[in-house]
């Protein structure tokens, strides 16, 4: 469509994928139970993303066995959990190998928690106009991270041999937007 952005063509991707793909609600213990622990915490990512770690959640009771294989066009996002008030939801995130998302930033607040396999982390920072990588971590089980707009322009990748899973927070209703993802960008290869 003419006077559309390549970033704006991205997003509106990540939006028909949200509607070809609907995501479903499907509560359980465990996310009730993290839920509890984030809810009082909502202005302190640092104290969200402490709680996330003591929860330590088990993929296996977040995720049912369809669920945790993933899907081979693309990586797979499942709305566990939405606040009533709609102020933070719960999501869990699962990739084949291989699978990325693209260069990307959030509308919200996030703390993310691998819950299985390796997750790399990529941040990107501008210089000279451009997007450049400027780190890369990688994410093993057990590690929780947060991130806060502006400044979270990045890409996760799994780059092990097997599927990943990680448990997200973030500080809006992911159910109603079909995505916490503010914004794609194109990036030079
Ligand atoms: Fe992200």
């Amino acid at each position: 469509m003419l006077g559309r952005s390549p970033e704006d063509r991205d997003l509106t991707w990540v939006r028909i994928c949200a509607t070809l793909f609907p995501i479903e609600l499907v509560k359980n213990k465990t996310v009730e139970d993290l839920a509890a622990r984030v809810r009082p915490l909502l202005d302190d990512t640092a104290a969200v993303a402490a709680a996330v770690q003591r929860a330590a959640p088990d993929p296996r009771d977040l995720l049912d066995p369809e669920q945790r294989r993933g899907r081979a066009d693309g990586y797979t996002q499942h709305v566990l959990y939405v606040e009533p008030d709609r102020s933070f939801s719960i999501v869990g995130l699962v990739w084949q190998p291989g699978q990325k998302t693209p260069v990307h930033d959030h509308v919200c607040w996030c703390v993310v928690a691998v819950v299985q396999g390796e997750e790399h982390e990529t941040l990107y920072e501008r210089r000279g106009g451009r997007l450049v990588p400027a780190s890369t971590t990688c994410n093993g089980p057990g590690s929780v991270s947060a991130c806060e707009p502006p400044g979270d322009i990045h890409r996760v990748s799994n780059a092990g041999d097997e599927v990943a899973i990680s448990l997200h927070v973030y500080g809006a209703d992911v159910e109603a937007r079909g995505t916490s993802i503010r914004r794609c960008y194109e990036v030079a290869r």
